[in-house]
């Protein structure tokens, strides 16, 4: 169904390509990967360019350094995990500017079938505003690109989309994208309805913005996480210290009143439990809807609230899950998101599991898989539901 160059298209034999791998995983304070399931989606196409000779040059980025070395946005650790799980020593290219004299260096030394692990692509300012100065180093390094970072395919970075105007060779994607895009494919363009899509977390903005095109394609859409105490704001309600966007008040409006104008079910939370403090041992309470207080932030969905998302998702016949409920990293406010998860476990309907923080969150509750698809990409699964074009794979080359 795609019609974009494979990596089984192109010629790697003693070639250096260059892939670009969504290594964004979650590090734990000691810098421990808590979540291996986006470097587990990378290695059939990392081993498939070792097996072919390829000289393999892995790049991605990790959280938001913001053009600065961060020491604890490193990837080295990957560099570790990856060396364990392929049985092989890769070469990890420690450099503050990514593409320096130690890149280059590991890079010249590589035999057919090594792998070197550049460093965190967002160390340079450039990188996320796709500026030609890095692409082209980037470029320099290898004779042709293989795209696989499918987490990342939605933004239009120097490593994702810039780096293809300077490779002198072909520009194709991996084996995880192609895989990625067949099987959400199916869920965007033939959708076995009741489709109810569950939208959480904390990153409010970049989700509420994807709210308007899902209200055009599922039949009931649940709010929680973070973004929830925006609408109830934006409704009146008072959230105390709860997360907040203030600019984005009047497009929750407009977003309740479109819901309700296309018929689309939209749920918010009816209790919610409130803490004193961001932290797993603070004193907490469940209050009703509009009952937050001044000095109590939201922390999870309540009781009631997980007994409404349930019913409403046990109707369904396909689901995508984009987002935590609350704080599950937090014991004390994980219930919700752990509740989504069973209940999604045990559903007779087609799951689709998108977002770091999602697949976390259910492959914390030990119910991986029991889930049908889950996506290595939030946002970019995301924009691919709504039907939008991922940047990332747009610009390879076509068949
Ligand atoms: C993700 O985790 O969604 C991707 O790695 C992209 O990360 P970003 O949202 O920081 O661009």
């Amino acid at each position: 169904m795609m019609n974009k160059k494979t990596i089984r298209d192109i010629d790697v034999k003693g070639k250096r390509v260059l892939v670009r791998c969504d290594f964004n995983v979650p590090l734990d304070e000691n810098l421990n990967i808590t979540d291996e399931t986006r470097i587990d989606g990378a290695l059939p196409t990392i081993k498939y360019l070792m097996e072919k000779g390829a000289k393999v040059i892995l790049c991605s980025h990790l959280g938001k350094p913001k053009g600065e070395a961060v020491p604890k946005l490193s990837l080295a650790p990957v560099a570790k995990k990856l060396s364990e799980k392929l049985g092989k020593e890769i070469v990890f290219a420690a450099d503050a500017t990514v593409v320096g004299e130690n890149a280059k260096k590991a890079v010249a030394e590589m035999k057919d079938g090594d792998v070197v692990l550049l460093e965190n692509t967002r160390y340079r300012a450039e990188e996320t505003k796709n500026i030609e100065t890095f692409s082209k180093e980037l470029a320099s390094l290898a004779d042709s690109f293989v795209n696989d970072a499918f987490g990342t395919a939605h933004r239009a970075h120097c490593s994702t989309v810039g780096v293809t105007d300077y490779i002198d060779g072909d520009a194709a994607c991996g084996f995880l994208i192609e895989k990625e895009i067949e099987f959400l494919g199916n869920a965007v363009n033939n959708p076995v309805r009741p489709c109810v899509a569950i939208l959480g977390g904390s990153k409010v903005s970049s989700k509420i913005s994807v709210i308007n095109n899902l209200l055009e394609k599922v039949d009931t859409l649940i709010i929680g996480g973070g973004m929830a105490y925006t609408f109830m704001k934006a409704q009146g309600e008072e959230v105390g210290n709860s997360l907040l966007e203030a600019d984005y008040l009047d497009y929750a409006n407009e977003m309740i009143a479109k819901a309700k104008e296309k018929g689309v079910k939209l749920l918010l939370p009816i209790d919610t439990v409130v803490a004193k403090e961001f932290s797993n041992d603070a004193e907490h309470k469940t209050v009703g809807r509009g009952e937050i207080e001044a000095g109590w932030e939201g922390l999870d969905i309540g009781e009631k609230t997980i007994e409404l998302y349930s019913d409403a998702v046990k109707e369904a016949k396909t689901v995508v899950w984009n987002g935590p409920m609350g704080v599950f990293e937090m014991p004390t406010f994980a219930k919700g998101t752990n509740a989504i998860a069973q209940v999604l476990a045990e559903i007779d309907a087609t799951t689709i599991i998108g977002g770091g923080d999602s697949v976390a969150a259910v492959n914390q509750a030990g119910l991986g898989d029991k889930m049908s698809h889950i996506s290595t990409g939030g946002g970019a699964s995301l924009e691919f539901l709504e039907g939008k074009e991922l940047p990332g794979i747009t610009c390879l080359n076509d068949k």
